[in-house]
């Protein structure tokens, strides 16, 4: 017996990598999760009260959106191509009875002119893209914080540089649109 779960644990990773690089092909954005220590540096810089309606895009296990519930928002919603990430959030939430509403869908579909902040973490082509649905659909005054790539441009209303004393340090942009 205990041969199987041999076989099933030497397997794993492989199968894992292929489902990484069906996904990777599918959407164009290998999944890279937000390093949590983001999140408290994020919500220093934006106001979250019992009315805002959050959203993020391409949420992975919707992270951000579990992290942004302590500030109790009105609504948590989150976008995932990947069916495994989205199954585990799904699962956490219902673990947590929390209200993050992950949904496996493709964000470029979604409507989101309920949102009041939107999350972003991608890669900058498909940022590029995403941005443009941001101007046309987004409500006016919604805020936008995206982690990696500034929009070329556009000026932000804040950057944080996650890492100030290192040379190489993440940036994260919050727009208002
Ligand atoms: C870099 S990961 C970020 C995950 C999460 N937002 C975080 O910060 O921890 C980007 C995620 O976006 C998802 N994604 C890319 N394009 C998408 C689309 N069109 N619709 C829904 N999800 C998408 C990918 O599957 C991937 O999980």
């Amino acid at each position: 017996m205990y041969k199987i779960y041999l076989i099933i644990l030497f397997l794993l990773p492989p199968l894992y990598l292929l489902y990484f690089i069906a996904m990777y092909l599918r959407t164009k954005v290998p999944y890279v999760a937000t390093p949590k220590r983001y999140f408290s540096l994020i919500f220093k810089n934006i106001n979250i009260t019992p009315r805002t309606i959050i959203y993020e895009l391409g949420c992975g296990k919707g992270d951000f959106l579990f992290a942004a519930e302590k500030f109790n928002p009105q609504e948590l919603v989150g976008f995932e191509l990947s069916p495994l990430h989205a199954f585990w959030g799904k699962i956490k939430a219902k673990v947590l009875k929390s209200k993050v509403k992950i949904l496996c869908h493709d964000f470029f579909k979604a409507n989101i002119q309920e949102a009041d902040i939107i999350y972003l973490f991608l890669v900058k082509p498909v940022l590029l893209k995403v941005w443009q649905k941001l101007r046309e659909e987004a409500k006016k005054g919604a805020i936008a914080i995206i982690l990696s790539d500034a929009i070329p441009g556009v000026s932000y209303k804040k950057m944080i540089d996650t890492n100030p004393d290192k040379k190489k340090s993440s940036k994260i942009y919050i727009y208002q649109l």
